[in-house]
């Protein structure tokens, strides 16, 4: 694997490729590496003849200062796993590298309702920092296709709307969650859990799985009520637990039956932000 720091050598280096390389796929990350960009990077590897992989914790899309600083780093462990994975270019750009005009006048992008619901609400300005960072690496890498993970619904839901104008061409891949043998979905973030927390932290995921198992067409306002009540009884302050049409992410108070649908959760667990998703297909 090939690690590169400096923008002009990663453009200079993939422009000499173009006649040998017909696809190449792109993994953007924050680093903290762990079994769900790894199965990001498997399967960008079948489907291309290059894979790129960034790591860059992007300041632009942190709203709470502190997440920033105390976002996880684990490089050599990363590069360690990007080699075995047989990921073919590592890009390891430094703030001014990213943004070499400074981070205040970035672009805007147009995001319309997406950008007001869910982490769009609990996380103001975060999308937009998500659209600038990616914005930035695609017109670095000019990748073929990107490759993103469910766990940030939200996230995909976004960037397929920013590169829908900005990128039309940018094939998007969305991966299943990877999750830990007891449940929990994997995340960076999970690596800042203390070990009881860590336990605790599984009632996310089991919190999904009740709502997919209890719910039926009609009212969802009692069950959305209740999934709060029991996360917060466990110690975890809730941002959000909700039902969502699958497709345009509306918010849902009551539930056809046969709509598809997405069940959203975000919550803390002393400090630390997690969230996760689980997606029921349309019901017969
Ligand atoms: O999902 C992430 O890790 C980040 O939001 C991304 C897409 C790498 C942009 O910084």
């Amino acid at each position: 694997m090939i690690i590169l720091k400096k923008v002009n050598d990663i453009k200079s280096y993939l422009s000499a490729l173009t006649k040998t390389v017909s696809s190449i796929g792109f993994v953007p990350t924050m680093g903290a590496l762990h079994s769900g960009h790894i199965s990001l990077i498997t399967k960008a590897k079948t489907e291309n003849d290059l894979v790129v992989c960034s790591i860059f914790v992007n300041p632009t899309q942190f709203n709470d200062a502190k997440d920033f600083e105390k976002y996880p780093v684990t490089i050599e462990q990363d590069i360690y796993l990007l080699e075995k994975a047989g990921c073919s270019i590592l890009f390891l750009p430094t703030v001014d590298e990213m943004y070499p005009n400074g981070i205040e006048n970035l672009a805007h992008f147009d995001l319309g309702f997406i950008e007001t619901i869910l982490d769009g609400k609990y996380r103001p300005g975060h999308f937009q920092g998500v659209c600038q960072v990616v914005y930035r690496l695609l017109e670095i890498i000019s990748p073929h296709k990107l490759y993103l993970g469910q766990k940030d619904f939200q996230q995909c839901m976004v960037l397929n709307k920013m590169a829908a104008t900005t990128y039309p061409t940018l094939q998007i891949i969305i991966c299943p969650t990877q999750r830990e043998p007891d449940g929990l979905a994997m995340s960076s973030r999970n690596l800042r859990l203390v070990p009881e927390d860590r336990l605790l932290a599984v009632n996310i995921f089991l919190t999904l799985q009740f709502i997919k198992n209890n719910i039926k067409p009609g009212d969802l306002n009692n069950l959305k009520q209740n999934a709060i009540a029991s996360l917060t009884a466990k110690g975890f302050k809730v941002d959000y637990v909700e039902i969502c049409n699958a497709d345009s992410l509306q918010l849902l108070n009551d539930w056809n039956g046969k709509t598809g649908i997405v069940i959203l959760v975000a919550a803390f667990l002393n400090g630390v932000r997690l969230i996760d998703n689980l997606l029921i297909k349309e019901k017969e």
